[in-house]
């Protein structure tokens, strides 16, 4: 099946639509799928291709061109090396031998090691450089750290079009060209932005406010369905980029005789009758992704875990790894659980989580079964946050 379609006047979508993948960098889930888009922009002069797709779907690349009846394409400009979109450059330069890769010096470095494109099939542009395809100009506008340092995006100047590759982007796999159904959009767009470019929150804000200078009616990201307004998508970056926190705890646990969760049971009961919202996350089976987005915005992470050989379990490791590299806005973190003879959880849990700059509120870890003793503790505990949350003015009272 092909998927060709017309967002503006001779400006299409070419890319790919993947329903059935499931698992991105084996890492990230994919419970919506997701798509590889990719735009041919002809302008009366030349034609340049924006982005291109994995290379599993490089054959409705090759197909939607076809049956657009292409001809040459002139340009293909790389936003980003990433193989999901750079994957079936190769091919694309093997198909149209006239076509130059346009991208930033950086991406060239990357293109040519992990794809081992030729040197001379480029065209690096700086900042602000601008390409004319006749009566379309493309301006390039450097944007490191949407993923990777060597991203761009690029402006459509007559047409007023932004295209963003992975930023602002969703793994939604969709047959809308343009967001019709926000609410699917909004949580396919947060997921993602969890995921992928939280860890660069700074840069995020910085990029943001780029994007000021410039007037824009359609955002063309390189995943998920393009947006028609514009500050949809740039709003909710802006919310979950800012500072601002919310009234929110995180609690991914595990428990494993049933102690830890108790502990857990009550300190989430404590913490609701304290008017705060609680996101409990059961790490056996967990959705790393619905973890994720549950840390674009809360204040507080309390982790919980039962003890293994002194140390937090490895599925708590594994989880405060992963929080600890998507660098959450959080502001408290604690740490609560029961061992069996001993312990030296707290410290070590602490020490895989240095770059979340938080506050450590006293944990509260206990020998065998929770008794009166660990509850008053928890009780502290829920205390100690919810007057945290105060002083941060994100609670009433
Ligand atoms: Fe969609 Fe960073 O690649």
């Amino acid at each position: 099946m092909s998927h060709k379609r017309e967002l503006k006047p001779r400006i299409y979508a070419v890319g790919a639509i993947d329903w059935d993948r499931r698992l991105f960098d084996e890492l990230i889930p994919l419970p919506d799928g997701t798509s590889y888009n990719s735009y041919l922009v002809r302008g009366s002069e030349k034609t340049a291709l924006i982005d291109t797709v994995d290379p599993t779907m490089a054959d409705v690349l090759i197909r939607n061109l076809e049956e657009l009846e292409t001809g040459d394409i002139d340009y293909v400009i790389a936003n980003h090396a990433e193989q999901d979109h750079s994957g079936t450059l190769p091919l694309i330069l093997e198909l149209y031998p006239g076509a130059k890769v346009v991208c930033t010096p950086k991406c060239k470095d990357l293109l040519m090691d992990s794809l081992l494109i030729h040197q001379d099939k480029f065209i690096t542009v700086e900042d602000g450089m601008t390409l004319s395809l006749g009566n379309k100009t493309l301006e390039f506008v450097h944007a490191p750290w949407v993923h990777w340092p060597e991203t761009m995006l690029t402006y459509l100047r007559e047409d007023r079009m932004l295209f963003t590759c992975d930023f602002l982007g969703s793994h939604l796999a969709t047959s809308d060209l343009f967001v019709t159904d926000e609410a699917t959009v909004y949580e396919a767009a947060k997921r993602y932005y969890a995921e992928i470019m939280m860890p660069f929150r700074p840069t995020i804000k910085k990029n943001l406010a780029r994007l000021n200078d410039l007037t824009i009616d359609i955002i063309a990201p390189s995943h998920g369905p393009a947006y028609k307004e514009p500050n949809f998508i740039l709003n909710a970056y802006r919310d979950w980029a800012s500072d601002d926190v919310k009234n929110e705890v995180v609690i991914p646990y595990i428990s494993m005789h049933g102690s830890t969760k108790k502990m857990v049971d009550h300190f989430a009961e404590a913490l609701i009758e304290r008017g705060i919202t609680v996101k409990l996350f059961n790490l056996s089976e967990p959705d790393i992704g619905k973890l994720a987005m549950a840390l674009v915005d809360a204040a507080t992470v309390v982790i919980g875990s039962p003890t293994v050989l002194v140390g937090p379990h490895p599925k708590v490791v594994y989880a405060a790894c992963l929080a600890n590299a998507l660098r959450p806005k959080l502001k408290f973190a604690s740490i609560i659980g029961s061992y069996g003879w001993g312990s030296r959880m707290v410290e070590q849990l602490t020490g895989m989580i240095p770059n979340l700059k938080v506050e450590l509120l006293e944990p509260v870890v206990v020998k065998g079964v929770p008794g009166e003793e660990a509850f008053k503790a928890l009780d502290r505990l829920a205390d100690g946050i919810a007057n945290k949350h105060k002083e941060q003015g994100i609670i009433n009272g």
